[in-house]
């Protein structure tokens, strides 16, 4: 009995994997790679479109209504499965008629839970009737105290990578595009913006209706509600923020418009017509989110000397690299920050000139050695691949600086190899030829190869595959030469060598850029050298998140106690991960501090969003 069951499993095996069922799953030019980090069955049945009906409860902390998502069942299937986490599923149903069953399956604390729908190959639509639970990973509701003008509550979203499934059900894989369009419905007293088409003042009965026409991946679905106004800065530009800070953050961002008529003259049209900016309260976890048509902001970079902007030309660039060319999988995650990081330095130079995007270029060498550097010595080679294999992880674990910075330096080796005019006609062609598609590894090479790269010998100069599957850096890596930190070098090496006082730094003509190369450099530290330089230079004090930051490394590792009161403030006051994974890595060393540390974190965790929470608990073991 057991052997004829075992002849016939094998008989249907052989059937099904050379036979025409085989066949026919290759041969949808449709299919998408398979992604780990999504249970939705994306490749038989696509969601083409989202509706979303939602109300926004400030008291319960939770958003409630439906998502009525449109589908292609290409092969005709009977279940339709969607990713979700953390929502209350009242019911679905089919086509705005019948009721139909769905089921919960098991839930994971990173990937959350599948919801299988039962759909009929007839079905054009699945309505979800569903709410948020307060803890939704990727919204974070903050009370009137944490905002700027301490009236209004506010409401932002963070859906990269894998968080979109937390506040709305839906396909949660970059590969997957859909278009949307959302009602929402709030307090008159606040604004409700989505990446899609914004009004730009409040509406009396606090309804607002969006509509994005352009496909779009879910780590892009975006909402913010607050106290915000609007100002345009240019043709197709503007800022919104809280009423305090609008006039700092214009003033901050003057140079915006620019930079979209540099970024169009660099690689072709700009696909989505507006793009503004929202100033966040500063609990947003990231510098910058490349939500379309709004970019989601940190407070952090209105330093007051407009010396940040660099995230601007950043987040914009993503409008080409990455919402219009997607990475596939979050494996493939250099196509959208390297192409990004790339795209942002020649808008910088465009603008700011060779010197300034030197300094900015060298920086980031700066990051990418320390980051492979760490990598290597906690044993995770492969995550200096710029192609990674996140499977079975969180794919928040393995996004990196490797992905940014030696997928940036990996476009100055082809650009250095076939020049500047070559590359950029390609790289026109290459965001023109695929824009609202999503993009591989593999399929970019193949382009490479194709349309750029066509001897053996650019082939063999440019090395694609030691770059981006092998690891840390190869040995045709560029060298970044700046003259301006060349200066810097200089007074480094003579306050290392106690031939000048820390006072005594020339520091005439010094931007943000030499403070963060200086204080990076710094190798002889001492606490009587960081007392000095305090009262020359006022660090402690500093208002420039970015050197705040690189100070209070010093502090912490030099146990230079006068900076902790601000090194305190900061850490309850700031929510952006990047300044707060190295504070607390550092302090968590000692003991003392890391006692210190528990202490700050008690005050400053409920202030901060899921993301970087999860991040320092961590990291402080908790
Ligand atoms: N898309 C990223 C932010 C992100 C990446 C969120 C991965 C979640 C997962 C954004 O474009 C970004 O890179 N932001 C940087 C700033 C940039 C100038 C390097 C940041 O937030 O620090
Ligand atoms: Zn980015």
């Amino acid at each position: 009995m057991k052997i004829t069951l075992n002849v016939i499993c094998l008989l249907l095996l052989v059937i099904s994997s050379c036979g025409p069922f085989e066949k026919d799953r290759k041969a949808l030019d449709t299919d998408l790679a398979k992604d780990a980090h999504s249970y939705a069955n994306f490749n038989d049945v696509r969601v083409s479109h989202i509706s979303l009906d939602l109300d926004t409860d400030f008291e319960k902390n939770i958003l409630s209504g439906w998502a009525e998502l449109s589908i292609v069942n290409y092969r005709g299937v009977k279940e339709l499965i969607l990713d979700t986490r953390d929502l209350d599923i009242d019911s679905v149903k089919l086509d705005n008629e019948s009721l139909t069953k769905y089921s919960l399956g098991e839930a994971s604390d990173v990937f959350g839970q599948p919801l299988k729908i039962k759909i009929q190959p007839t079905s054009k639509t699945v309505k979800v009737y569903y709410s948020t639970r307060p803890e939704s990973a990727a919204l974070q509701w903050l009370t009137p105290e944490q905002t700027f003008g301490k009236k209004h509550p506010f409401l932002f979203s963070q859906s990269q990578a894998i968080l979109a499934r937390s506040w709305v059900p839906c396909q949660d894989g970059p590969g997957v595009k859909f278009t949307y369009d959302a009602k929402v419905k709030t307090d008159p007293s606040l604004i409700v913006l989505m990446s899609a088409e914004n009004k730009t003042e409040k509406s009396p009965d606090g309804e607002y209706t969006f509509q994005m026409t352009q496909p779009i991946s879910s780590y892009l679905l975006a909402i913010a509600v607050g106290d915000l106004n609007y100002q345009s800065t240019g043709r197709n530009s503007g800022v919104f923020a809280e009423p305090d800070m609008l006039s700092k953050s214009v003033w901050e961002l003057q140079s915006m418009q620019s930079m979209i008529d540099s970024a169009e003259q660099l690689y072709g049209p700009y696909a989505w017509e507006q793009y503004d900016v929202v100033i966040l309260p500063p609990s947003f976890p990231f510098g910058g989110m490349e939500n379309p048509r709004l970019t989601f902001a940190t407070p952090t970079i209105i330093a007051g000397d407009r010396s940040l902007v660099s995230l601007i030309a950043h987040e914009l660039a993503h409008s080409w690299s990455g919402n219009l060319v997607t990475n596939e999988t979050w494996d493939d995650f250099w196509l959208n920050e390297g192409f990004t990081v790339y795209f942002e330095q020649r808008i910088m130079e465009k603008i700011f000139g060779k010197p300034y995007e030197e300094m900015l270029t060298k920086l980031g060498m700066g990051d990418l050695v320390n980051t492979i550097n760490e990598l290597e010595e906690e044993g995770k080679s492969a995550d200096t691949y710029l192609y990674l294999n996140l499977e079975g992880r969180d794919p928040d674990d393995g996004l990196t600086d490797v992905a940014y910075e030696k997928g940036r330096f990996f476009l100055q080796v082809v650009e250095n190899e076939v020049g500047r005019d070559l590359f950029d006609a390609f790289l026109n062609e290459y965001f023109e030829n695929n824009k609202f598609k999503p993009m591989s590894t593999e399929g970019f090479i193949g382009q490479l190869y194709s349309n750029l790269l066509l001897t053996d010998e650019q082939r063999l100069a440019v090395d694609a595959d030691s770059w981006i599957f092998g690891p840390g850096l190869p040995d045709n890596v560029p060298v970044p030469f700046s003259k301006e930190l060349d200066r810097v070098e200089e007074d480094i090496a003579k306050f290392d060598n106690d031939i000048i006082a820390a006072s005594q730094i020339d520091t005439s003509g010094y931007t943000t850029h030499h403070w963060l190369y200086l204080l990076r450099g710094l190798k002889k530290m001492t606490p009587e050298k960081m007392s000095e330089m305090d009262k020359a230079y006022k660090l402690s004090e500093t208002g420039n998140s970015e050197i705040a930051c690189d100070w209070f490394k010093h502090a912490i590792e030099q146990n230079y106690k006068s900076a902790y009161p601000y090194m305190e403030e900061f850490l309850i006051r700031v929510g952006r991960r990047k300044f707060l994974s190295p504070l607390y890595e550092r302090l968590a060393q000692t003991e003392d501090n890391k006692k210190w540390a528990l202490e700050v974190y008690k005050k400053a965790r409920p202030g901060y969003h899921a993301v970087s929470y999860n991040s320092i608990d961590d990291v402080l073991e908790l």
